[in-house]
């Protein structure tokens, strides 16, 4: 109908400047790639956009690590404790245990948190039974994947630059987080653990996948954040204020590259919905490329949504699409006529930051029917009901463009790396939800990395990686501390 004609170039309009041309993901390549040599040139937070923290790991595993360790990995979806047993190449066995964190423990006070985290360590230790046949004098080593830049002045000192991703204790930022972990674990005298190493997700993700695949050079997070490691020649950091030495020739840089923008470099393609999202977000001018593409999929606790700073961050650009197209009456023309008794849960969803879900974004942009029922019941169950034919339509518009943008941004930093790595091939590990659960995401992902990286590359999918990565990391640890003494 003409109506539909209307819609469809009025949409259109609204959409466009969320779609990326080859040409705009260049000029991100380009500028990414520039900030990597500027932040391997110096930390001068002032002007450039990424820190690149050396890590201190300077080493893969070659099959030869051995022993138990425990892992507390903080900072994605979920909280985990894990306690691996590494028995060489290919011989990881993990249990692990996912501990709910209370909301507000996120924006306390910091000891409380830790206090915590040694809490669930203690109930994960006696509910397994791990401390029962040890020797009186038995410590475990512990990693601590922990997924927030940090600047680290050894594998086992790690100070926290800022928070990302919604938390925000206080008490935290500036100091070493090691130490803030191995002093709640010390007040509970009943735990007998030494912290051995800081590994961010990213590089637990590197650390896993290079144990399984020799050309294992990259890992890449995209899920509640985004971010990068891979191994860099040390020649290339002017900043590496560590030894230089025969041995060590490279070393696992953590790009934090969802800082990028923070100078301005992705204004030629940020929108006015992206800028909106930014200034209500608890972090205004921070992660601006992040904010761009994560997002957080699955909430476990459906109170959990109504906290503001929880608004991320694919599915909040959507909303405020959505939002958009209302007030232009684009979306929902006769909204109140048809359902005025329910106004209340349709208010709800235009005023509350972070009713929609990156998985509600997933979950409409694949759906097939030919009456678009599953977007008419997720509507529905976000408090827009009896939605028409032409909304769903509209809607599933709205996500396919949102996602398809922020696969093609995470394919252009992926392939900046790649091209990085001086390697004939080169494979990426990758986790996190939104490369775990969203389908079309990845498929649009591995289709705009096979335009912009010319060498041969594959993704792999890194099962529990940061948890057996930092595991892997303790191990190697321990046996050089053990070859040196
Ligand atoms: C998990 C790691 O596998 O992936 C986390 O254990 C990490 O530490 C996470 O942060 C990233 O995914 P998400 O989607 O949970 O943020
Ligand atoms: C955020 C953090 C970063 C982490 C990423 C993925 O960007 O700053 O350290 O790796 O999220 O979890």
């Amino acid at each position: 109908s003409s109506r539909r004609v209307i819609l469809q170039d009025e949409v259109k309009h609204v959409l466009e400047p969320f779609e990326l041309s080859d040409e705009q993901l260049r000029r991100v390549m380009a500028n990414l790639n520039t900030q990597m040599t500027n932040g391997l040139k110096s930390n001068d937070s002032e002007n450039n956009d990424l820190a690149m923290f050396p890590t201190f790991v300077n080493f893969r595993p070659n099959g030869q690590e051995s022993g138990e360790y425990l892992v507390v990995d903080l900072g994605g979806s979920n909280f985990r404790v894990s306690h691996v047993n590494i028995e060489g190449r290919n011989r990881l066995r993990l249990k692990n245990k996912i501990f709910l964190i209370p909301h507000s423990l996120l924006l306390g006070e910091g000891e409380k948190l830790f206090d915590y985290i040694a809490e669930c360590l203690q109930r994960f230790i006696d509910d397994n039974g791990l401390a029962t046949h040890k020797r009186a004098d038995y410590k475990f080593d512990l990693a601590f994947t922990f997924s927030f830049p940090c600047t680290q002045t050894s594998l086992s000192q790690a100070t926290l630059v800022s928070w990302t991703k919604g938390f925000s204790c206080t008490g935290v930022v500036g100091n070493d987080v090691v130490l803030l972990l191995q002093n709640a674990i010390d007040r509970r005298k009943t735990l007998q653990i030494q912290v051995v190493a800081l590994v961010n997700d990213t590089v637990g993700t590197l650390m896993a996948c290079s144990s399984l695949y020799r050309d294992c050079r990259v890992g890449v997070i995209l899920g509640t954040g985004t971010n990068a490691c891979y191994f860099e020649n040390l020649d290339n950091v002017p900043k590496w204020a560590g030894e230089r030495n025969q041995s060590t020739k490279q070393i696992v840089i953590n790009t934090e590259w969802g800082a990028l923008g923070k100078h301005g470099c992705l204004d030629f393609i940020r929108t006015k919905i992206d800028r909106e999202l930014d200034e209500s977000s608890l972090t205004p001018n921070q992660q601006i490329f992040e904010k761009m593409i994560s997002g957080k999929t699955f909430y476990i606790c459906k109170l959990v949504i109504f906290k503001r700073n929880l608004a991320l961050y694919l599915g909040e650009i959507v909303r405020l699409i959505i939002i958009d197209l209302v007030r232009s009456s684009i979306l929902f023309p006769d909204r109140m006529q048809k359902a005025p008794s329910r106004g209340r849960d349709y208010n709800i969803f235009l005023s509350l930051r972070g009713s929609f879900y990156a998985k509600h974004v997933a979950d409409i942009e694949c759906d097939k029917t030919e009456d678009l029922s599953v977007t008419a019941s997720i509507l529905t169950s976000i408090g827009i009901y009896d939605p028409s034919y032409d909304d769903c339509y509209i809607i599933r518009e709205v996500c396919k463009t949102v996602s398809l943008r922020a696969a093609k941004l995470a394919a252009a930093v992926i392939a900046v790396v790649v091209n990085r790595v001086n390697m004939p091939s080169v494979t990426v590990g990758v986790d996190g939800t939104l490369f775990r659960h969203h389908a079309r995401f990845r498929k649009n992902l591995i289709r705009t990395m096979s335009r912009l990286v010319p060498r041969t590359h594959r993704l792999v999918l890194s099962e529990d990686g940061s948890s057996k990565g930092s595991a892997l990391v303790a191990a190697v640890n321990r046996h050089n501390q053990e070859t040196l003494t």
